[in-house]
């Protein structure tokens, strides 16, 4: 199949707006902007086929996030704990195709962030509303950290917090924008991070809510 390149671009530098967080992890400022239409289309179209989700702490707690997710491996949580998983336990299908649009993206932020020939096979799709965060946390269900993560964010704004590899260390307040993306590997990939609770907001597209896509290669 051919696919027209949407990032044909992508292993240019750095722009001047872009952000280096620390070595290794870098903030693409619009960085999917152009593509937002695209985008959302294929959420829609995700979200049809698995709808979002509350999933259970291994704890039991419901968490404040929705999920689904699209590709080979999708992240779930439950009693028995967080993994990847082939399979949306709520259908017993597997989880919708990687749209290629998402695939272009997620490669083409890796290659700009220096991180050539990214292949992501797991799309984790978060919607946060008002009052929402997402503890710090690590991403570790992964088999390999040699791979970078690729983190999409959609609607209203946020502040993603990016601390260092202690749970404790100091984290930076990082705010982010419809079509912001931030790559973190290398060096970074264990770094701690989160979302600080949503605020009340509004955006064109997407009225309250924020979406962001976040994606790994997992198996
Ligand atoms: C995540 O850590 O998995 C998501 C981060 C975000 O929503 O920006
Ligand atoms: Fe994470």
């Amino acid at each position: 199949m051919i696919t027209t390149d949407l990032f044909a671009d992508a292993a240019l530098p750095l722009k001047p707006r872009d952000e280096r967080l620390c070595e290794g992890a870098v903030v693409l400022r619009a960085f999917a902007l152009e593509h937002d239409a695209a985008l959302l289309q294929a959420i829609h179209d995700i979200t049809a086929q698995a709808p979002f989700r509350h999933l259970l702490t291994p704890g039991g707690l419901r968490m404040s996030v929705a999920m689904t997710n699209a590709g080979a491996l999708g992240w779930v949580s439950d009693r028995r704990g967080y993994r990847y998983a082939r399979r949306d336990p709520q259908s017993g299908e597997p989880w919708p195709s990687m749209p290629a649009v998402f695939l272009q993206l997620a490669t083409a932020a890796a290659a700009r962030a220096g991180f050539a020939d990214f292949m992501p096979d797991a799309c984790l799709v978060n919607r946060y509303e008002v009052g929402t965060r997402l503890s710090l946390h690590q991403d570790r269900d992964e088999h390999d950290y040699a791979h970078p993560i690729v983190s999409v964010s959609l609607g209203v704004p946020a502040v993603f917090l990016f601390g260092g590899l202690q749970r404790t260390d100091l984290t930076q307040h990082v705010p982010l924008a419809h079509g912001d993306v931030v790559v973190w590997g290398g060096p970074a990939r264990q770094h701690y991070h989160g979302v600080a609770p949503i605020k009340l907001a509004h955006h064109p597209l997407l009225g309250d809510i924020r979406i962001n896509l976040t994606f790994r290669r997992a198996g």
